[in-house]
């Protein structure tokens, strides 16, 4: 993948999410389908609007939520300049695309598969559900701080079996890592498999049960990001060996032993 990739799509709707009167507002944006033979669940794209010009220099990285014949679909949550642009277009605008980016999550058909989201973490998951083979072995945690009809929650959890817990007060926060320890711990004394997007703390949650258990778990990460393609070495981390790897070609998927956080 380089920038040679890159394509010009239109928006072809752009609709909020839940009914917050805060700033940090989720927004659906559908695309056009961009011109892809095959994409997996747990790639991204990166999106820079055209209408952008020299204003905002870097395209802003996303999920790849869900595909059908003629759209593609983001779930964007509004934290700063970028996505307040992003999730202000209107239909008819043009969008350049460069996709689909990175490596994608395990798939293990008959295995059970916990996935594990923080906040809009949540995103690349709906994807995963609807490709995924044998749904039935599909089991879904969401820990979240707003509403929960702010995430594409409820539409998962019509087809596979989901749980919830909001982090309104300081107490929940400790539930909330002692329901993970738990599933963590029952997924690998089954040698489930586990996989997990959200913010870095949780991502770190995530490995340090996962490492206390021996369970087989992936992280999706979400460095900053600016070219996506692995030229600007601007979403390093490190790898297991202390080699310094780009989050963009090498992940954002990493299983837990092979990463540091
Ligand atoms: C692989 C990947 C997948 C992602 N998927 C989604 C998704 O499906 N939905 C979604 O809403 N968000 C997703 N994000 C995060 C999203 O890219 C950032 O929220 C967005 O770039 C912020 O841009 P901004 O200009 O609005 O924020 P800024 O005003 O620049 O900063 C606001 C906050 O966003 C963080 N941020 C800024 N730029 C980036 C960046 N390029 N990458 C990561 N964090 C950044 C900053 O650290 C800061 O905390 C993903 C990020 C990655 C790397
Ligand atoms: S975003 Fe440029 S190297 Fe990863």
């Amino acid at each position: 993948m380089s920038l040679r990739n890159c394509q010009n799509v239109k928006v072809l709707e752009v609709t909020p999410v839940g009914q917050l009167k805060r700033p940090d507002e989720f927004f659906e944006i559908k695309l056009e389908y961009p011109d892809w033979d095959r994409w997996k669940p747990g790639q991204f794209v990166m999106i820079r609007p055209t209408g952008w010009e020299l204003d905002l220099l870097w395209a802003r990285p996303f999920s790849i939520c869900s595909v059908d014949d003629d759209t593609l679909t983001l779930f964007v949550q509004k934290v700063g300049r970028g996505t307040a642009r992003i999730t202000a277009l209107k239909p008819g605008d043009d969008v350049a695309i460069w996709g689909p980016l990175g490596n994608s999550f395990a798939v293990e058909p008959e295995t059970p598969t916990l996935l594990l989201s923080g906040g809009i973490g949540i995103a690349p998951f709906r994807g995963y559900v609807e490709q995924h083979p044998h749904p039935e072995n599909l089991n879904l945690f969401l820990a979240h701080r707003l509403p929960l009809e702010c995430y594409p929650f409820g539409k998962l959890s019509e087809k596979i079996n989901g749980q919830c817990m909001i982090e309104e007060k300081p107490d929940d926060l400790q539930q909330i890592i002692a329901s993970m320890r738990e599933l963590i711990k029952e997924y690998a004394d089954k040698d489930g498999l586990i996989l997990s997007c959200g913010p870095t703390p949780f991502m770190r949650t995530v490995q340090q049960f996962a490492n206390e258990f021996g369970a087989r778990a992936q992280v999706s990460l979400e460095n900053r990001m600016a070219c996506g393609v692995g030229a600007c070495l601007g979403c390093v981390t490190k790898d297991g060996n202390d080699h310094h790897v780009q989050v963009c070609t090498k992940g954002p998927v990493f299983w837990t032993d092979k990463v540091e956080l």
